[in-house]
């Protein structure tokens, strides 16, 4: 009877383990990113495959939750990054350490705008 609660409390939290994470939205597949110096496709499945946390670039998001955009803040306020800076940086930095594309137009393939 013991081992029977027992396997029913660890069901329960297998199951609401993976409740939680089916509640997690991975968001688009691809992202299309306007900029003036050409548009940027990003390619947002792809990186979730190369990156193991969501966090290295959602960074504000909390572990169970579903991101925002990056717009949501960034751009928004003058005490924070510009999204040109937080994009740069973020984007740049992964890229020099693991030979992703470090040239303007790698990256700025698009139409202006
Ligand atoms: C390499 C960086 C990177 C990683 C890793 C990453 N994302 Fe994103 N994600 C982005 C960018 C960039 C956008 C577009 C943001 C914007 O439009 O401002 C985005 C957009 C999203 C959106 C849409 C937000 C909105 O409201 O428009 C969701 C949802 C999301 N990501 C979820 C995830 C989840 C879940 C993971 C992990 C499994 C993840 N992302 C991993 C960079 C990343
Ligand atoms: C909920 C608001 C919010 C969201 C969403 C957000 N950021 Fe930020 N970000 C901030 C704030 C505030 C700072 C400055 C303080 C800090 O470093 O945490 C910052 C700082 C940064 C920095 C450091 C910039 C510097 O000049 O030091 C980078 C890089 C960055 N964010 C990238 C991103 C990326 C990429 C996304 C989307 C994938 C994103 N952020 C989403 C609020 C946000
Ligand atoms: C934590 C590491 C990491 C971060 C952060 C990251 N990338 Fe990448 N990215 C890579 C790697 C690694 C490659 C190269 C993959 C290959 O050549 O096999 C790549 C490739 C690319 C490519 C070439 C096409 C493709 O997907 O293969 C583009 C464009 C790109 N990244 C855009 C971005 C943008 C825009 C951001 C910021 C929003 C970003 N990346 C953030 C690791 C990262
Ligand atoms: C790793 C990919 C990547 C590389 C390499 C890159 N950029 Fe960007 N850049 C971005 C992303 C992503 C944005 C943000 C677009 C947005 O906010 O929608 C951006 C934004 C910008 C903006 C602001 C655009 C606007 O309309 O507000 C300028 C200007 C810019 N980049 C110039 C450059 C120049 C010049 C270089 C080369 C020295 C360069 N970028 C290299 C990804 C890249």
């Amino acid at each position: 009877m013991r081992k029977m609660s027992i396997l029913l409390v660890v069901g329960c939290l297998v199951f609401s383990a993976a409740l939680v994470m089916a509640a997690v939205n991975k968001g688009p597949e691809a992202v299309k990113l306007p900029a003036s110096m050409g548009e940027v496709s990003f390619d947002h499945a792809a990186h979730q495959g190369r990156v193991a946390a969501c966090q290295t670039c959602h960074h504000q998001a909390a572990a169970e939750a579903t991101p925002v955009a990056c717009r949501s803040c960034h751009g928004v306020t003058a005490d924070i990054p510009t999204a040109k800076d937080a994009f740069h940086q973020r984007c740049k930095s992964c890229h020099k350490a693991q030979n992703g594309p470090t040239k303007c137009k790698e990256c700025h393939r698009g139409p202006k705008g």
